[in-house]
């Protein structure tokens, strides 16, 4: 296998490998590293079942079953369908997943280590794709945070609510989805994490707060806490933390949820198809304690 890193903070293509196949603890070894190292991994021309995805992420750690995942494979509910198609007038799969800047289960007690997604049908307009996937860089993010603010925040931990994201939605981007139900908001009650993870494959800290899932920091007052939940999503979305991915039929992206944050560009229409499936990997390997 060969790794192809993309020149920027973030990316990398991997080639020469067929992820239909099992591999060697050599290979899938050396994808974690890449995926430390460059936080967004694709590897391109791939051809894959739901099981064969399934089978693949599985390797990585736990597979979560999402709790408002209404569209998944029927034989397999680790694999989600992501698509704004219809299929006798019925949505095929959750069309508006992840439309913002956030990152996966921050809002979980055990925290997510990588998405896993295999695209399928790609929506293009005059020759270019749309729908292609965002990322910044966390790691860079805390390593620019002045040294005061590091200091201030060293043992602080942030509060993280799924139903944030998903009120947003409904609120602001026209979302049809329902609200949760008392037993979805039970399943999945707010949960706290560090300000700053180390993170277990570079061994680095990154910054780990997000606008879409963070609510307070916990141990300031509540206006210093909104200060500076506002001055941290501010700086991390900055253009130099940067990185696009830019869709084909066939490829799989993997990323790291605790060295990224993300949002799935919302950029064409329901007659444009997009139709990716997906897999949510916990890292419940490196975190074992949580579990
Ligand atoms: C997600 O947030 O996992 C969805 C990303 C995408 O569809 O591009």
């Amino acid at each position: 296998m060969r790794v192809e890193p993309k020149g920027t903070g973030l990316g990398a293509s991997i080639h020469d490998i067929d992820l239909s196949e099992p591999l060697s603890q050599e290979n899938y070894k050396a994808i974690e590293q890449a995926l430390g190292r460059y936080g967004v991994i694709s590897f391109p021309g791939q051809t894959l079942t739901s099981r064969q995805l399934r089978d693949y992420a599985e390797h990585f750690g736990q597979l979560e079953i999402n709790v408002a995942n209404m569209y998944h494979d029927a034989d397999y509910p680790e694999v989600m369908i992501l698509s704004n198609m219809k299929e006798d007038g019925k949505p095929v799969g959750l069309s508006d997943a992840g439309q913002d800047w956030h990152t996966d289960m921050s809002y979980s007690k055990t925290i997510a280590f990588s998405n896993v997604l295999y695209g399928i049908k790609i929506p293009h307009r005059d020759g270019r794709p749309l729908g292609n996937t965002e990322f910044c860089n966390m790691h860079a993010a805390y390593a620019d945070l002045p040294a005061a603010l590091k200091e201030e925040l060293a043992d602080m931990t942030i509060t993280h609510d799924f139903n944030k994201f998903w009120e947003m939605m409904r609120r602001e981007k026209g979302s049809t989805r329902p609200p949760l139900t008392e037993e979805q908001r039970k399943r999945k009650p707010p949960v706290s994490h560090p300000v700053f993870l180390t993170h277990p494959i570079t061994g680095k800290k990154v910054l780990y707060a997000n606008p879409g899932y963070s609510m307070r920091i916990n141990e300031l007052p509540e206006a210093r806490s909104d200060e500076v939940l506002k001055f941290l999503f501010e700086h991390q979305l900055q253009d130099k933390y940067r990185y696009r991915h830019y869709w084909k039929a066939g490829d799989v992206l993997m990323w790291d949820n605790m060295g990224t944050i993300h949002n799935a560009v919302a950029d064409y229409r329901p007659d444009e198809h997009r139709l990716i499936k997906r897999c949510q990997v916990m890292a419940d390997k490196y975190f074992p304690e949580l579990y």
